[in-house]
């Protein structure tokens, strides 16, 4: 007789909470085993041969979703979902290929205990998901768009505003939107939709207003052939004028939310346009509860002060609100000084505070950032006592530990 994980089977499942429907899954898989309604994007079992095309290309990873199951869930059953069914065995479904390195290791382990993915903090809000879709998008006007970088340099960020008017939006500090571009691609489909974190506070960029920030740079790429080519969404959200339309999707994201006890403490590790979902944290403390007792430690890197957004503002932020560190990587005569850097340099604190079953950790930013800031967080732990290791795997678990980066 088998063991019981004999039994059990890897079904492919895209997950409905992340997924942002921008049909890229369906459009890769070389085999048509995705398939979607005006709900759900899922993947045919019987069809499926896992072989992980459809998961490099998806922007938010809701396809990169593995459970293990005795009878494989339908395609009519998942189209009736908002959340994946949680894995029939204690363990996460085996990669067929095994993951090299350790931090997907960690990742999948913990994820394994959570029924898939890392949960939120738990005093954090309710978050509405996919309200808006690809079918049927929000209508919102620009009503600013400035740029926020210094105009002499490179780094082309704006600050953007959307305004829904009459329809609700209702969105969560660290949620994210998606963005559909208008007109088609060269083969003539519509374009993928983009995901942005949203910069404002949950009541609104303006205080009880029904609009919502984003802080969009302006991408261009260069091709082979050395000739540029601008990047079709961010393009359009930074050439936009005040009044124009904007067709948004979402709002998207149930871990990356943040705590909303105020003894929280909250660290938050950004490069770039990282910084949206944390000037969302730091305006909703600011705003809501800005003697709390929970620390607000925020570690920023950027090329130049002229190339970090929202420098300007976050340098009038009172020490007792927020504790600024910044990192910048190019300023002349100046070593060049990366956010782990900087993690090094006040390992006391950080050390102190992650001790704390109080405490959340933050990444947002360039996907280089990672493997660099999870070693200056097990440098901090190895000089305070602590393994970096089995404090990430708990913190993971219990919604204390987010990264988010591309
Ligand atoms: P660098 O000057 O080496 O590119 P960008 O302006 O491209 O969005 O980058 C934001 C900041 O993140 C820059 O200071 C950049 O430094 C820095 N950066 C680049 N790679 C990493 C990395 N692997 N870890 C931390 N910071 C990084």
């Amino acid at each position: 007789m088998g063991s019981p994980s004999m039994e059990l089977r890897r079904q492919h499942l895209i997950d409905p909470a992340i997924c942002i429907r921008c049909n890229t899954c369906e459009e890769t898989c070389p085999r048509d085993a995705i398939t979607h309604d005006d709900r759900n994007y899922v993947v045919r079992f019987d069809v499926c041969n896992g072989c992980g095309n459809c998961v490099p290309p998806c922007p938010t990873g809701a396809i990169d979703s593995w459970i293990l199951v005795k009878r494989p869930w339908s395609v009519e059953e998942q189209l009736t979902w908002d959340d994946l069914p949680p894995s029939e065995a204690g363990e996460p479904a085996p990669a067929e290929q095994p993951q090299p390195d350790e931090v997907a290791a960690i990742i999948e382990t913990a994820t394994a205990a959570t029924g898939g993915r890392v949960p939120p903090p738990f005093s954090a809000a309710h978050p509405y998901l996919n309200i808006y879709t690809r079918e049927r998008p929000a209508v919102a006007r620009v009503a600013g768009n400035h740029r926020i970088t210094d105009p002499e340099t490179e780094s082309d960020i704006h600050h953007i505003v959307l305004d829904f008017g009459q329809q609700a939006f209702p969105v969560l500090e660290g949620q994210s939107i998606g963005v559909i571009p208008p007109g088609t691609d060269a083969k003539g489909r519509p374009h993928t939709i983009r995901l942005y974190s949203v910069a404002s506070p949950r009541d609104g960029e303006r205080p009880n207003h029904n609009n919502v920030s984003l802080t969009i740079k302006r991408v261009v790429t260069r091709d082979a052939d050395g000739s540029l080519r601008p990047g079709v969404a961010s393009n359009h959200l930074c050439d936009a004028r005040k009044g124009d339309e904007v067709l948004v999707t979402g709002p998207f994201g149930d871990s990356f939310l943040m705590p909303n006890h105020p003894d929280a403490n909250i660290i938050m590790i950004c490069t770039g346009t990282g910084s949206a979902p944390f000037r969302a944290f730091t305006e909703r403390r600011r705003r809501r509860a800005p003697d709390a007792p929970g620390k607000l430690l925020l570690f920023f890197g950027a090329r130049s002060p002229g190339e970090l957004p929202y420098f300007g503002p976050l340098m009038k932020l009172p020490p007792s609100l927020i504790d600024v560190n910044f990192a910048f990587s190019r300023v002349a005569g100046q070593p060049k000084t990366y956010v782990q850097d900087k993690i090094r340099e006040r390992a006391a604190d950080v050390g102190a505070l992650l001790q704390s079953r109080d405490t959340f950790v933050y990444i947002c930013g360039l996907k280089g950032m990672e493997q660099g800031c999870e070693e200056a967080l097990a440098d901090v732990c190895r000089q305070h006592g602590l393994n970096w290791s089995d404090l990430r795997s708990g913190m993971r678990r219990e919604g204390r530990y987010h990264v988010e980066t591309y």
